[in-house]
Parts: C-alpha cells; structure tokens; sequence
C-alpha cells in the first residue's frame, strides 16, 4: 500500500502570505507533485493545522484545492484548526459522539484511527498545546479493543506527539503531560499498533516510543528551526515536504519528498561534476 502523508499546511485565505511564504500555492505546487509521481496511493492523510487562522474562506480553497488529489484525502485538525468550521467545510469526515473529530477507516494493510488532539475549551487551557482528555481516551480505548478482536493492525494518526522530540520550544505545547501520561500507558496495554504518524512539530522526525515506530515530516508550509539551546519558535524556509508512506505486512517505509526540488538528475556515470 501507497500512503500520502501531509501536514501543517497553513492555509490563509487565498492570495495571503505567511511568513513570506504562499500556503496555498505550496499545497498546490504539493498536489502537482504527487498527481505527477503518486496517482496510484490509495490514500491522502493530513496531520492537522489545515489553515493557519481558520477562516471558513481558508477551509473552503483548502477543500477546493484537494479535489485535484486522485485518491481519497482523510484531513484532521490542529491546533491552528477550527473545528467548528472545519466540520461545516468537510461535512463528511466523521466525529465521535462527543463532537471530537475521531474516526477510523479500514485500508488495504490494516485499521486507520485519527485522532483529535485539539483542545476542546481554550478557556481551559493552553491553545497550542495537545489535548487527550478521558473521553477521547475512553473512545480510542474502545477502537484498540475492537479491532484487537478483528485482529487488524492498527496506524495512529494524530496532530500533536504525545512525547517530546528535544525541541523546547515545541516541547512546551506537545500533549500536556497528564494526558500524555495516560495515552502512552494505554498504547503500552496493545502489541497490534504499528505506526503513529503526527504533525505539529513542522520538522522532519523518527524514532520509536514505547516500542511503537513514529514519524512526522517538514510541513508544507514553513518550517521549525532544529535549534537545541532555543526557548522559543523559530521558523525557517527550509524545503517543504510530503510523506510517501509504503506499507507491507512486514515492513514500514517512510520517505519524504521534496516537491520544490529543481536541480539536476543525473546518472552517476554521468559527467556531470
Ligand atoms: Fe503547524
């Protein structure tokens, strides 16, 4: 199986810049890509922070600009997301009962859980942090448990890691750390969780947590600086990136595009020095 994976694309409304960069031409320019070298992935996944302010115009370029992508594209939502408005532009991506856009969709390798890690009051809270309080966990406790009786395996999909990457500054505003707490206990109940893909951190990342297998990629709009003696955000224009993700019952590959790139290709043999 061919998988998509985007995130953090940002999107204003249209024709507004970000940081000196254009979101919606880089999701384009994205599209374009994979159109050209992807066509044939059976899925589309986008981790969150669809749009950067959450404008209903924002949600409506972004729905108008993914009717290009061939292939089915499941969008959750971040922390920059509206969830109100990103469920009146996307009516049909599903939610749990308590409103959380939660769901699951069975492909050809296994069971895909994505996961809301946005906060539900930001009264109660920080905004740019991750939150996964009881009920949500009571309802991914229900999926693992089901489809542990199916027997499927199981990918998580998620906007905010519920660990650190060694960041600071993007180590503040992960899943708050009560709740990451329990999130990791429950996964650590499960041996069928395969891969845990997220968003959030705009930089390229791997490595495992509790013996499951993590990625995340560069967004495809800025960037985070890799600034270890750094408190606070830095962004950057390095290259933007997307997730082409194969997937066999043995083995999980992870590669990451980037679709800016102009320079040359040449053959090794070439003379090209
Ligand atoms: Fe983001």
């Amino acid at each position: 199986m061919k998988l998509i994976h985007l995130t953090d694309t940002h999107l204003t409304t249209p024709g507004r810049m970000l940081y000196g960069i254009n979101p919606l031409a880089r999701l384009n320019a994205a599209i374009d890509h994979i159109r050209a070298q992807h066509a044939d992935a059976e899925l589309c996944v986008i981790t969150g922070d669809l749009t950067h302010w959450g404008e209903a115009a924002a949600y409506a370029s972004l729905r108008e600009a993914l009717r290009a992508l061939p292939m089915p594209v499941l969008p959750l939502i971040g922390n920059h997301d509206n969830r109100d408005r990103f469920c009146a532009a996307f009516p049909d991506v599903p939610c749990d009962e308590a409103g959380f856009v939660q769901w699951i969709r069975d492909s050809s390798v296994g069971r895909f859980i994505f996961l809301d890690t946005v906060i539900s009051d930001v009264s109660q809270g920080r905004k740019s942090a991750g939150y996964f309080d009881s009920g949500r966990l009571k309802w991914l406790r229900k999926q693992l448990d089901v489809s542990k009786t199916d027997a499927v395996q199981v990918f998580l999909f998620m906007h905010h890691p519920p660990f650190g990457v060694g960041i600071s500054a993007f180590d503040e505003i992960n899943i708050v750390s009560d709740d990451a707490l329990t999130f990791g206990a429950l996964l650590l109940e499960y041996t069928h969780i395969r891969h845990l893909f997220f968003g959030h951190i705009h930089r390229p990342i791997s490595g495992s947590w509790h013996g499951i297998p993590f990625s995340t990629l560069p967004a495809t709009a800025h960037q985070s600086g890799l600034d270890f003696l750094s408190d606070t955000d830095q962004f950057t224009h390095e290259a933007p990136g997307y997730g082409v993700v194969l997937i066999t019952p043995g083995q999980v590959t992870v590669h990451i595009c980037d679709f800016l790139y102009s320079g040359p290709h040449f053959h090794p043999a070439s003379e090209f020095l």
